[in-house]
């Protein structure tokens, strides 16, 4: 469930104009983008996303420093964030954030039994196709209606690009937020 539910055309608009909105971010959060400079524009936008859209529950692939988690977790304080992450020293990670609001799993994040349904995926994890299907395969029907899927490095190698070419939903490419793509798509568990 969203506050407000978002559209593609909603998702595509705030990419034009989120970086106009006033700056925010706690010191937390511009503490954790200045090690990866790269990654703030789309660590923005899903902090400006949640803050807007407000969904209740978020799912995660890929946790590493927990930037974008945090991204999340901040933006709406009625967010509830799930990130897996195959290294165990992420839960660790997350925990030194200190964002109760962060739950940090260990394993394959495309083989954790997880209680849905969520209402935004974030596939950030290992950047091939066929990890990225995987965990789109296994978190398609813990989606709840007009559930959004964001997708990182779609366009980093032409592995990536398959992925992306594939994905069956109605999708928006937002690849002005990462030099390596980004994109969105419908996950609706019915589709
Ligand atoms: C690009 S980083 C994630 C960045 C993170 N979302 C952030 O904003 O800080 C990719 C992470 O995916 C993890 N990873 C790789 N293969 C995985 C798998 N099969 N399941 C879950 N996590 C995996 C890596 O350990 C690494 O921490």
């Amino acid at each position: 469930m969203f506050q407000h539910q978002p559209r593609l055309q909603d998702l595509l608009e705030l990419s034009t104009y989120f970086k106009s909105l006033p700056e925010t971010r706690p010191k937390l959060l511009l503490d954790l983008v200045a090690q990866a400079p790269a990654t703030d524009d789309y660590n923005r936008f899903l902090y400006e996303f949640t803050k807007i859209f407000r969904p209740l529950r978020i799912a995660e692939t890929g946790t590493d420093r927990g930037r974008s988690a945090a991204h999340f977790a901040l933006g709406w304080a009625g967010t509830m964030v799930l990130t897996i992450d195959i290294d165990p020293a992420c839960s660790t990670n997350v925990r030194e954030l200190g964002l109760g609001q962060i739950t940090a799993v260990t394993g394959d994040a495309a083989e954790v039994d997880l209680i849905g349904p969520f209402d935004v995926l974030f596939i950030d994890s290992l950047h091939t196709q066929k990890q990225a299907r995987r965990e789109l395969d296994a978190f398609r029907y813990r989606m709840n209606p007009g559930a959004i899927a964001f997708y990182d490095d779609i366009h980093i190698d032409s592995d990536m690009e398959e992925f992306w070419k594939s994905v069956p939903e109605p999708k928006i490419d937002l690849s002005e937020l990462h030099f390596s793509g980004f994109g969105a798509s419908i996950i609706d568990g019915a589709f």
